[in-house]
């Protein structure tokens, strides 16, 4: 079946997924147009980037999704009829230290964009084809118990750190969009990825960098919370299949099928590590395990139903997490030269700060 060419304004685009899912969708989609909006905050990258750098069909823009008369201009010069939403603050240990910037980026860069986005259809005929896709989180639902069933899309919000607050005011706005304006959006609300181009600060690549370096592993309270882990690639394909066939209006959750304890994927990366790595300083490397003080409001457990997005668009997760985190191992082995320069001293700064 023939398919219509779409104009695409990714935020958050030089980011872990954001990226991602751009390489993903020039990939697959050559014919589209690809507008890259993204503010270069600490987490952005241009190098994420690098191997689509010059092709004529991608377009990058540094700067702020709440900067309204830059939103407005670029949706009208490059005629866009689809937001993919993934720009954010997006650290939880970084939203306890300083939340100010999660509720700007998050809620009030949201609504900015919602707003230009909705101006934008309505100067174009409120056209059913257009899309906003908004990306979210698990987190939105708040902390599982052991027995309890796996969130669902009716699941009631119950938001438990500054970030996720954020998130679920987001969630809302957009929510609020669909039912007021008609304004034809999107959600998806997916578990912890995981995967190439993830920034130092989160979990798995945090771990793989500090068992190269010989570091201590710092395992939060008794390391025994339970994340459901998603490869970024099959995260990319979920959003796909949801621009392409979801229901305007419509929340997907997206989950991976891989609930793991933390100190269990610490020691699974610390195996991946004792044989990958040729010049350890430590072996075996779960020696350089250490629990240190818990987070603040830890949700104890994140668990995703995906039966909606499997039942109504047919996706199903790719990646097991044993054959997913191989490939991310080999892949931070491979590009020492993209992380090493994420060390930077305001990282190091950060790190003190959290870690001390
Ligand atoms: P990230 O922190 O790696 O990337 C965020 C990107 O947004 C960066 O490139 C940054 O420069 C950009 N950005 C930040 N503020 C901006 C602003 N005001 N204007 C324009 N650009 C801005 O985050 P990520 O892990 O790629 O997450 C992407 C999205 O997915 C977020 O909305 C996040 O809440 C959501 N999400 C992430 C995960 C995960 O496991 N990483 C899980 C569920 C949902
Ligand atoms: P993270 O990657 O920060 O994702 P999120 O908090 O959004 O789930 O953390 C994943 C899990 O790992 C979470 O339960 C917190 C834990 N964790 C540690 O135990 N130590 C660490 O140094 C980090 C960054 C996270």
């Amino acid at each position: 079946m023939s398919r219509t060419s779409r104009n695409l304004l990714v935020t958050g685009g030089a980011g872990f997924i954001g990226s991602n899912f751009v390489h993903h969708w020039c990939g697959h989609y050559p014919g589209d147009r690809v507008l890259v909006l993204d503010a270069l905050t600490y987490a952005g990258n241009r190098q994420n980037l690098a191997s689509l750098e010059g092709k004529a069909n991608l377009r990058f823009v540094q700067g702020d999704i709440g900067d309204r008369p830059l939103v407005d201009g670029l949706l009208r010069e490059e005629a866009i009829d689809t937001v993919v939403h993934f720009a954010a603050e997006s650290h939880v240990d970084r939203s306890i230290l300083g939340p100010g910037a999660f509720v700007q980026t998050n809620v009030v860069g949201t609504f900015t964009l919602l707003e230009a986005f909705r101006q934008h259809w309505m100067a174009n005929g409120q056209s059913a084809e257009y899309r906003f896709h908004h990306i979210s989180t698990d987190e939105v639902y708040g902390s599982l118990g052991a027995e309890d069933p796996a969130f669902s899309e009716t699941t009631p919000y119950a938001p438990n750190s500054p970030y996720s607050a954020s998130k679920a005011g987001s969630d809302h706005l957009v929510r609020a969009y669909y039912h007021t304006y008609g304004l034809p959006t999107l959600m998806t609300n997916c578990s912890n990825n995981y995967g190439p181009y993830h920034f130092p600060e989160k979990l798995i690549p945090l771990m793989c960098i500090n068992i190269l370096m010989g570091k201590p592993l710092p395992v939060y309270g008794d390391g025994q919370n339970v994340r459901d882990w998603l490869y970024v690639g099959d995260h990319c394909s979920a959003v796909d299949a949801v621009i392409h066939r979801g229901t305007p209006g419509e929340t997907y959750n997206v989950g991976g099928n891989n609930e793991v304890k933390n100190l269990d994927l610490v020691h699974m990366l610390c195996n991946l590590m004792d044989e990958l790595a040729p010049d350890l300083p430590v072996r075996p490397s779960k020696k350089l395990i250490t629990f240190v003080k818990d987070r603040p409001g830890h949700d104890r457990r994140y668990a995703i139903d995906a039966t909606k997005i499997q039942t109504e668009l047919g996706w199903t997760p790719a990646e097991t997490v044993e054959k997913g985190l191989r490939r991310t191992v080999e892949w931070y082995l491979s590009h020492q030269s993209w992380w090493q320069p994420l060390l930077s001293e305001e990282y190091q700064a950060y790190y003190r700060q959290v870690y001390a």
